[in-house]
Protein backbone atom coordinates (compact mmCIF):
# COMPACT_ATOMS: atom_id res chain seq x y z
CA UNK A 1 0.00 0.00 0.00
CA UNK A 2 1.31 3.72 -1.11
CA UNK A 3 1.70 5.58 2.26
CA UNK A 4 1.38 9.55 1.99
CA UNK A 5 5.24 10.68 2.29
CA UNK A 6 4.51 13.99 0.32
CA UNK A 7 2.87 17.18 1.68
CA UNK A 8 2.58 20.29 -0.47
CA UNK A 9 2.41 23.90 1.13
CA UNK A 10 0.77 25.95 -1.74
CA UNK A 11 2.06 29.82 0.07
CA UNK A 12 2.74 32.18 -2.80
CA UNK A 13 -0.27 34.26 -2.33
CA UNK A 14 0.32 37.83 -1.43
CA UNK A 15 -1.60 38.22 2.06
CA UNK A 16 -3.12 41.59 1.46
CA UNK A 17 -5.48 40.83 4.03
CA UNK A 18 -2.81 41.49 6.70
CA UNK A 19 -0.48 44.33 4.75
CA UNK A 20 1.30 46.33 6.20
CA UNK A 21 2.60 43.33 8.07
CA UNK A 22 2.87 41.42 5.00
CA UNK A 23 4.53 43.66 2.80
CA UNK A 24 8.25 42.65 3.44
CA UNK A 25 7.43 39.11 4.63
CA UNK A 26 5.03 36.44 3.71
CA UNK A 27 1.64 36.26 5.63
CA UNK A 28 2.31 32.29 6.24
CA UNK A 29 6.01 34.15 8.57
CA UNK A 30 3.23 35.50 10.85
CA UNK A 31 3.35 33.95 14.65
CA UNK A 32 1.29 32.60 16.63
CA UNK A 33 2.26 32.87 19.90
CA UNK A 34 6.15 32.24 18.99
CA UNK A 35 5.97 30.30 15.78
CA UNK A 36 5.29 30.90 12.15
CA UNK A 37 2.16 29.68 11.09
CA UNK A 38 3.82 27.72 8.13
CA UNK A 39 5.26 25.58 10.58
CA UNK A 40 2.04 24.26 12.35
CA UNK A 41 1.58 23.07 8.90
CA UNK A 42 4.57 21.62 8.43
CA UNK A 43 4.89 20.12 12.13
CA UNK A 44 0.94 18.09 11.40
CA UNK A 45 2.86 16.69 8.47
CA UNK A 46 5.66 15.09 9.40
CA UNK A 47 3.66 13.96 12.67
CA UNK A 48 1.58 11.86 10.21
CA UNK A 49 4.50 10.49 8.33
CA UNK A 50 5.31 12.61 5.65
CA UNK A 51 9.47 13.41 5.05
CA UNK A 52 9.32 15.28 2.00
CA UNK A 53 8.08 18.78 2.22
CA UNK A 54 6.87 20.80 -0.98
CA UNK A 55 6.63 24.60 -0.73
CA UNK A 56 5.37 26.67 -3.66
CA UNK A 57 6.57 29.83 -3.51
CA UNK A 58 6.24 33.39 -4.87
CA UNK A 59 8.74 35.90 -5.45
CA UNK A 60 8.62 37.33 -1.98
CA UNK A 61 8.78 34.81 -0.10
CA UNK A 62 12.37 33.86 0.51
CA UNK A 63 12.20 34.38 4.69
CA UNK A 64 9.76 30.59 4.05
CA UNK A 65 12.82 29.33 2.53
CA UNK A 66 15.24 30.83 5.43
CA UNK A 67 13.04 29.27 7.97
CA UNK A 68 13.37 25.69 6.47
CA UNK A 69 16.99 26.01 5.78
CA UNK A 70 20.33 25.57 8.43
CA UNK A 71 20.49 28.29 10.25
CA UNK A 72 24.77 28.50 10.95
CA UNK A 73 25.21 31.87 12.40
CA UNK A 74 22.58 31.67 15.16
CA UNK A 75 23.24 27.63 15.53
CA UNK A 76 26.59 28.55 16.06
CA UNK A 77 25.74 31.41 18.68
CA UNK A 78 23.75 29.35 20.30
CA UNK A 79 25.92 26.72 20.88
CA UNK A 80 28.82 29.09 22.11
CA UNK A 81 26.63 30.64 24.76
CA UNK A 82 25.76 27.14 25.82
CA UNK A 83 21.78 27.95 24.92
CA UNK A 84 20.73 24.27 24.25
CA UNK A 85 16.70 23.93 24.54
CA UNK A 86 17.22 27.51 22.07
CA UNK A 87 19.34 25.23 19.58
CA UNK A 88 17.29 22.17 20.00
CA UNK A 89 14.25 24.50 18.93
CA UNK A 90 15.17 25.90 16.01
CA UNK A 91 17.31 22.79 14.33
CA UNK A 92 13.59 20.87 15.26
CA UNK A 93 12.00 22.98 12.37
CA UNK A 94 13.38 20.78 9.95
CA UNK A 95 14.21 17.20 11.85
CA UNK A 96 16.83 14.90 9.95
CA UNK A 97 15.36 12.92 7.99
CA UNK A 98 12.75 15.31 6.01
CA UNK A 99 13.61 16.83 3.01
CA UNK A 100 12.35 20.41 1.62
CA UNK A 101 11.83 21.00 -2.15
CA UNK A 102 11.26 24.70 -2.88
CA UNK A 103 9.62 25.31 -6.08
CA UNK A 104 8.77 28.90 -7.48
CA UNK A 105 5.38 29.67 -8.71
CA UNK A 106 5.84 32.56 -10.66
CA UNK A 107 2.13 33.86 -11.64
CA UNK A 108 -0.61 33.91 -9.15
CA UNK A 109 -2.89 31.59 -11.12
CA UNK A 110 -4.33 29.54 -8.23
CA UNK A 111 -4.61 26.82 -6.15
CA UNK A 112 -5.03 24.54 -8.61
CA UNK A 113 -2.22 26.14 -10.62
CA UNK A 114 0.13 26.03 -7.11
CA UNK A 115 -0.37 22.28 -6.88
CA UNK A 116 0.37 21.64 -10.09
CA UNK A 117 3.75 23.46 -10.02
CA UNK A 118 4.60 21.07 -7.36
CA UNK A 119 4.33 18.28 -9.84
CA UNK A 120 8.27 17.47 -10.47
CA UNK A 121 8.51 16.30 -6.78
CA UNK A 122 5.24 14.65 -6.34
CA UNK A 123 6.22 11.88 -8.88
CA UNK A 124 3.13 9.50 -9.42
CA UNK A 125 2.06 8.79 -5.48
CA UNK A 126 -0.67 10.16 -3.73
CA UNK A 127 0.23 13.30 -1.79
CA UNK A 128 -1.25 15.59 1.22
CA UNK A 129 -1.56 19.39 0.96
CA UNK A 130 -2.14 21.90 3.43
CA UNK A 131 -2.63 25.13 3.30
CA UNK A 132 -1.11 26.75 6.58
CA UNK A 133 -4.08 30.02 6.66
CA UNK A 134 -5.97 26.94 8.28
CA UNK A 135 -4.80 26.18 11.76
CA UNK A 136 -6.31 23.27 12.76
CA UNK A 137 -5.67 22.01 16.55
CA UNK A 138 -6.53 18.72 17.85
CA UNK A 139 -5.75 19.02 21.70
CA UNK A 140 -4.62 15.51 22.52
CA UNK A 141 -6.03 14.23 19.89
CA UNK A 142 -4.68 12.95 16.16
CA UNK A 143 -3.91 16.00 13.95
CA UNK A 144 -6.38 16.41 10.81
CA UNK A 145 -4.37 15.23 8.47
CA UNK A 146 -3.22 12.30 10.43
CA UNK A 147 -6.92 11.41 10.76
CA UNK A 148 -7.47 11.52 7.15
CA UNK A 149 -3.96 9.55 6.69
CA UNK A 150 -6.33 6.87 8.46
CA UNK A 151 -9.23 7.39 5.85
CA UNK A 152 -7.06 7.26 3.00
CA UNK A 153 -5.15 3.58 4.35
CA UNK A 154 -8.68 2.32 4.65
CA UNK A 155 -10.73 4.21 1.54
CA UNK A 156 -7.36 4.02 -0.67
CA UNK A 157 -9.11 7.52 -2.28
CA UNK A 158 -8.58 10.97 -2.16
CA UNK A 159 -9.83 12.47 1.29
CA UNK A 160 -10.92 16.15 1.72
CA UNK A 161 -10.88 17.83 5.01
CA UNK A 162 -14.10 19.53 5.74
CA UNK A 163 -16.41 20.90 8.02
CA UNK A 164 -19.93 22.11 8.62
CA UNK A 165 -20.45 26.24 8.26
CA UNK A 166 -23.33 28.55 8.50
CA UNK A 167 -24.78 28.21 4.98
CA UNK A 168 -24.22 31.81 4.41
CA UNK A 169 -20.69 32.14 4.37
CA UNK A 170 -20.51 29.40 1.32
CA UNK A 171 -19.30 32.06 -1.03
CA UNK A 172 -16.01 31.71 1.65
CA UNK A 173 -15.12 27.61 0.72
CA UNK A 174 -15.12 24.63 -1.70
CA UNK A 175 -18.60 23.26 -0.98
CA UNK A 176 -19.40 19.83 -0.84
CA UNK A 177 -22.54 17.22 -1.48
CA UNK A 178 -23.02 13.71 -1.08
CA UNK A 179 -24.59 10.77 1.20
CA UNK A 180 -22.92 10.20 4.60
CA UNK A 181 -20.76 6.84 5.27
CA UNK A 182 -20.55 6.95 9.11
CA UNK A 183 -20.16 9.23 11.88
CA UNK A 184 -17.72 11.66 10.31
CA UNK A 185 -17.37 10.38 6.54
CA UNK A 186 -19.23 10.89 3.42
CA UNK A 187 -18.50 10.34 -0.47
CA UNK A 188 -18.36 13.48 -2.78
CA UNK A 189 -21.29 13.17 -5.23
CA UNK A 190 -20.83 17.10 -5.83
CA UNK A 191 -18.39 20.09 -5.24
CA UNK A 192 -18.20 23.50 -6.17
CA UNK A 193 -15.82 26.67 -5.51
CA UNK A 194 -17.61 29.22 -3.33
CA UNK A 195 -21.07 29.15 -4.12
CA UNK A 196 -23.83 31.19 -2.94
CA UNK A 197 -26.00 30.15 -0.36
CA UNK A 198 -28.86 28.98 -2.38
CA UNK A 199 -27.08 26.70 -4.85
CA UNK A 200 -24.29 25.43 -2.77
CA UNK A 201 -25.17 21.46 -2.11
CA UNK A 202 -24.53 21.37 1.65
CA UNK A 203 -23.48 23.26 4.54
CA UNK A 204 -20.38 20.99 4.41
CA UNK A 205 -17.40 23.21 3.51
CA UNK A 206 -13.92 21.91 2.25
CA UNK A 207 -10.97 23.23 4.82
CA UNK A 208 -7.48 23.49 4.09
CA UNK A 209 -6.29 19.35 4.09
CA UNK A 210 -6.53 17.58 0.96
CA UNK A 211 -5.08 13.80 0.41
CA UNK A 212 -5.10 13.70 -3.80
CA UNK A 213 -4.22 10.43 -5.89
CA UNK A 214 -1.79 11.67 -8.50
CA UNK A 215 -4.78 11.07 -11.04
CA UNK A 216 -5.30 14.98 -10.28
CA UNK A 217 -2.15 16.45 -11.96
CA UNK A 218 -3.18 15.19 -15.46
CA UNK A 219 -6.14 16.68 -14.65
CA UNK A 220 -4.89 20.11 -13.44
CA UNK A 221 -3.31 20.47 -16.66
CA UNK A 222 -6.83 21.00 -18.82
CA UNK A 223 -8.25 22.74 -16.22
CA UNK A 224 -9.51 25.85 -16.98
CA UNK A 225 -10.06 29.27 -14.86
CA UNK A 226 -12.73 29.10 -12.56
CA UNK A 227 -14.42 30.95 -9.74
CA UNK A 228 -12.18 34.19 -8.97
CA UNK A 229 -10.62 33.30 -12.69
CA UNK A 230 -8.15 31.22 -10.86
CA UNK A 231 -7.31 27.60 -12.17
CA UNK A 232 -8.95 25.78 -8.78
CA UNK A 233 -7.98 23.04 -7.15
CA UNK A 234 -12.09 22.50 -6.25
CA UNK A 235 -12.70 21.79 -9.91
CA UNK A 236 -9.73 19.47 -10.70
CA UNK A 237 -11.42 17.27 -7.51
CA UNK A 238 -14.93 17.65 -9.65
CA UNK A 239 -13.51 16.18 -12.50
CA UNK A 240 -11.86 13.50 -10.52
CA UNK A 241 -14.59 12.29 -8.73
CA UNK A 242 -16.12 11.39 -12.70
CA UNK A 243 -13.45 9.00 -12.54
CA UNK A 244 -12.65 7.69 -8.85
CA UNK A 245 -14.64 7.62 -5.47
CA UNK A 246 -13.75 10.68 -3.18
CA UNK A 247 -14.42 11.15 0.50
CA UNK A 248 -15.09 14.09 2.58
CA UNK A 249 -13.99 14.00 6.30
CA UNK A 250 -15.40 15.97 8.82
CA UNK A 251 -12.40 16.09 11.18
CA UNK A 252 -12.23 15.86 14.93
CA UNK A 253 -10.63 19.16 16.08
CA UNK A 254 -11.01 23.04 15.78
CA UNK A 255 -10.00 25.55 12.74
CA UNK A 256 -9.09 28.70 12.98
CA UNK A 257 -8.93 30.96 9.88
CA UNK A 258 -5.63 32.54 10.09
CA UNK A 259 -6.35 34.33 6.42
CA UNK A 260 -8.62 36.21 8.53
CA UNK A 261 -7.69 38.82 11.16
CA UNK A 262 -10.19 37.59 13.75
CA UNK A 263 -9.48 33.91 13.17
CA UNK A 264 -5.43 34.57 13.44
CA UNK A 265 -5.96 36.73 16.91
CA UNK A 266 -8.47 33.84 18.13
CA UNK A 267 -5.65 31.09 17.02
CA UNK A 268 -3.26 33.43 18.94
CA UNK A 269 -5.82 33.12 22.11
CA UNK A 270 -5.93 29.67 21.79
CA UNK A 271 -2.35 28.95 21.19
CA UNK A 272 -1.81 30.99 24.49
CA UNK A 273 -4.22 29.13 26.47
CA UNK A 274 -2.31 25.85 25.75
CA UNK A 275 1.19 27.45 26.38
CA UNK A 276 3.81 25.40 28.31
CA UNK A 277 5.17 28.69 29.59
CA UNK A 278 2.25 31.20 29.36
CA UNK A 279 -0.82 29.73 29.87
CA UNK A 280 -1.10 30.24 33.51
CA UNK A 281 -0.14 34.33 32.76
CA UNK A 282 -1.92 34.80 30.01
CA UNK A 283 -5.17 33.52 31.75
CA UNK A 284 -4.70 35.35 34.63
CA UNK A 285 -4.61 38.73 32.40
CA UNK A 286 -8.40 37.22 30.46
CA UNK A 287 -9.34 37.43 33.89
CA UNK A 288 -8.13 40.84 34.68
CA UNK A 289 -10.21 41.81 31.76
CA UNK A 290 -13.38 39.77 33.15
CA UNK A 291 -12.90 37.16 30.51
CA UNK A 292 -13.79 33.87 32.48
CA UNK A 293 -12.26 31.27 30.19
CA UNK A 294 -13.92 27.97 30.11
CA UNK A 295 -13.92 25.31 32.41
CA UNK A 296 -11.46 22.79 30.96
CA UNK A 297 -9.09 26.07 30.24
CA UNK A 298 -9.78 27.13 33.42
CA UNK A 299 -7.50 24.90 35.52
CA UNK A 300 -4.92 26.51 33.87
CA UNK A 301 -4.99 29.60 35.75
CA UNK A 302 -2.87 29.73 39.00
C1 LIG B 1 -9.26 27.72 -0.68
C2 LIG B 1 -10.03 26.71 -1.53
C3 LIG B 1 -11.43 26.51 -0.97
C4 LIG B 1 -11.34 26.10 0.49
C5 LIG B 1 -10.51 27.12 1.30
C6 LIG B 1 -10.28 26.62 2.72
O1 LIG B 1 -9.87 28.97 -0.82
O2 LIG B 1 -10.08 27.19 -2.87
O3 LIG B 1 -12.10 25.52 -1.70
O4 LIG B 1 -12.64 26.00 1.03
O5 LIG B 1 -9.23 27.34 0.69
O6 LIG B 1 -9.56 27.52 3.47
P1 LIG B 1 -9.17 30.36 -0.37
O7 LIG B 1 -9.47 30.51 1.09
O8 LIG B 1 -7.71 30.23 -0.67
O9 LIG B 1 -9.84 31.42 -1.19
Amino acid sequence: MTSITTAVFPVAGLGTRFLPATKAIAKEMLAVVDKPLIQYASEEAVAAGMDTLVFVVGRTKNAIIDHYDKAYELETELELRKKDEMLAVVQAVVPAHVHCVFIRQSEALGLGHAVLCAEPAIGNKPFAVLLPDDLIYNKGGKSCIQQMVDVYKEKQGSVIGTQIVDRSESHKYGMVGGPKLSDRLSRIDEIVEKPSPADSPSDQAVVGRYILTPAIIEILKSTQRGAGNEIQLTDAIAELRKSEEIYAYNFEGSRYDCGSKIGYLQANVEIALQHDELASDFCDYLKKLNIEPSKDRLKLCK
